[in-house]
């Protein structure tokens, strides 16, 4: 007997889920999507009709659907706890998308929720399976730079109005729905990506957090930020939303045997530069934009799903999520008291 698929649903079918969640899980062979749901009803109507799937406006109704048995919850940043809260309590493995809460206590929150219901909780930081990311963490393991000292890690782009479903006038510039600009929704990525790298939490940061350009919103569109590891690594982040002409997704991790330069370099997506002089070159595939229709190959999904399926809590949990998140409490609350601030976690 073929064995039973994951049935799935989505919430929120905006851009996220069209571009990477909707057609990850349809190539999946263990998923089902069940059901796209969405504020907007057309939303969910046309992703529903492709994937031949229900639609439906309001997530508590799929949640009581017996045939769910995991969601993602793709819609504005302010939703992602009360959703997923509530989509754990109902008995389904939640994969939320980032930032995953809008406070460190509702990070929390959904962490116990996962725990009390014994069912899953992932957070979307897919940066961390680039292969020019997953190669750069096997380097630093083996010693290849030797001791962490420095970093700087960018993430830039136009600003999300021409990604966004809902474009310029959309919930990505409004606080009450995004609580956070390009801070949350790029700083993230790569608060997540180096602590990860580095193998290690950051404790302090200092931080410039504005909204500088954009005629639109009442959220940051710029964020420079420093901060400083546990061990007493220091580096920069920089997360803008202004970069007009294109993308800029890199990083280069300075150690006390050689640099690491990730995404510099349009054909070898890692590069090495020894003390000694010496330099490597790894073709490991480019970087994952949103320019290039590039979201649909992320591994997050099927992280998710093989998580389920062998029972095994997943990698990049909610913990992992309250902890990148933390590094962005602490660069908003160093940027509003103009103080260096304290990474909580
Ligand atoms: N991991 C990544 O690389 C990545 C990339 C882009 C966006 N995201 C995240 O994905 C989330 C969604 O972003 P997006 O780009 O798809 O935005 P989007 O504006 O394209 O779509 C969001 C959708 O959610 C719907 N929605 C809002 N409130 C809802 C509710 N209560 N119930 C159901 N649907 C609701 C909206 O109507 C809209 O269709 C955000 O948290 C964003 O930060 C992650």
């Amino acid at each position: 007997m073929a064995k039973k698929k994951i049935g799935v649903a989505i919430i929120g079918s905006g851009s996220i889920a069209t571009h990477r969640h909707a057609p990850e899980y349809a190539v999946n062979p263990n998923v089902e999507i069940v059901a796209f749901v969405d504020r907007f009803p057309e939303r969910a109507e046309k992703l529903a009709k492709k994937y031949g799937a229900k639609s439906f406006s309001k997530y508590e109704d799929v949640l009581a659907l017996k045939g769910v048995e995991a969601v993602s919850v793709c819609t504005p940043n302010a939703f992602h706890a009360p959703i997923s809260i509530a989509a754990l309590k109902a008995g389904k493995h939640t994969l939320c998308e980032k930032p995953m809460a809008t406070s460190d206590k509702e990070a929390k929150d959904m962490i116990a929720a996962s725990e009390k219901a014994g069912k899953y909780l992932m957070i979307g930081h897919n940066q961390r399976l680039m292969s020019a990311h997953v190669k750069a963490k096997q380097l630093i393991q083996d010693g290849v730079i030797g001791k962490v000292i420095t970093f700087r890690t960018s993430f830039q782009h136009p600003g999300p109005e021409g990604w966004s479903i809902e474009g310029p006038t959309g919930w990505f510039f409004d606080k009450k729905q995004a609580f956070v600009g390009s801070m949350g929704d790029l700083g993230v990525h790569k608060a997540d990506l180096i602590r990860w790298l580095i193998g290690e939490e950051f404790v302090e940061a200092a931080s410039m957090v504005e909204h500088l350009d954009k005629p639109m919103g009442d959220v940051d569109d710029n964020a420079v930020c420093i901060l400083r590891s546990a061990s007493g690594a220091i580096g920069t982040l920089v997360a803008s939303w202004t970069h007009y002409s294109s993308e800029d997704n890199t990083t280069i991790i300075y150690g006390n045997k050689g640099i690491l330069k990730l995404g510099t370099d349009s054909r070898f997506g890692v590069v090495v530069e020894l003390a000694s002089g010496e330099k490597q070159f790894y073709e490991v595939g480019k970087m994952q934009s949103n320019d290039e229709g590039g979201q649909s190959d992320s591994g997050v999904i099927n992280l998710f799903i093989s998580s389920i399926l062998n029972n095994t809590p997943p990698e990049i949990s909610g913990e992992e999520g309250r902890r990148a998140l933390a590094v962005i409490l602490a660069c908003l609350k160093s940027s509003q008291t103009k103080q260096f601030a304290k990474v909580e976690i």
